[in-house]
């Protein structure tokens, strides 16, 4: 190994091995997911993503949870993350089987242009730091002034901010972080009847 690249090599291990954080890839034909929407619910990921399993929760810094496209199924707008300094966004980690993320793909509308895919670096509670998959938005909204002025075209529906709710309060994420959530304003709409059928609602 050339000898310039030993020193900032060995800085960030020391910098690693002082914040315990420790890189971790997945098993082998498998792919880290991290979800931050309505597929934080387990029974919501499987109806289309049978192979996933839990991993761990994670936090993906300098990004925030936002709203945007608005979806029929869900009558109202769908999760986002958006680049920001300000913010942070907690989320679960799921074992994919690598050769059926394409369902995943599918589900998030990759094809029609309404998500894209991105690999992100997320950290687990107890210092894991793992690279996943994750989808953002083609179209991502501006930050609101302040939380109450989201305008209503922008605001998810009952039944969504609810299994993003109930998939946080399941996987344990962090309690600050779940209330945050509820402060998200809603459209005062329900899901569409096909949609709350298939997840079992009343949940
Ligand atoms: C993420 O990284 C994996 C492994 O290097 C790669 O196969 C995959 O294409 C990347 N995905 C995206 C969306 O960049
Ligand atoms: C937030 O936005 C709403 C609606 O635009 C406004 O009425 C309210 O005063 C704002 N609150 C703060 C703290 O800026």
């Amino acid at each position: 190994m050339h000898s310039k690249t030993i020193l900032p090599l060995m800085l960030i291990s020391l910098f690693k091995l002082y914040y315990c954080v420790e890189d971790v890839i997945p098993p082998p034909g498998s792919t880290f997911y991290f979800a931050y929407g309505s597929n934080l619910l387990t029974k919501r990921l499987h109806l289309n993503n049978p192979s996933a399993v839990f991993y761990s929760i994670a936090k993906l810094a300098d990004y925030r949870l936002d709203f945007n496209y608005q979806m029929e199924a869900w009558q109202g707008a769908v999760a986002t993350i958006v680049e920001d300094k300000d913010a942070h966004v907690w989320g679960t980690v799921w074992t994919m089987d690598t050769d059926q993320l394409h369902y995943l793909d599918d589900q998030e509308g990759v094809a029609i242009g309404l998500y894209y895919a991105k690999n992100v670096t997320v950290t687990t509670p107890s210092g894991q730091q793992l690279v996943a998959r994750t989808y953002i938005e083609t179209k991502n909204p501006e930050k609101a002034a302040n939380g109450t002025d989201i305008p209503m075209e922008r605001r998810p529906s009952n039944t969504y901010l609810e299994v993003i709710a109930l998939g946080a309060i399941e996987s344990h994420l962090p309690a600050d972080y779940i209330g945050y959530i509820f402060s998200f304003p809603t459209n005062g709409k329900m899901a569409s009847k096909t949609r709350r059928e298939e997840l079992g609602y009343p949940f």
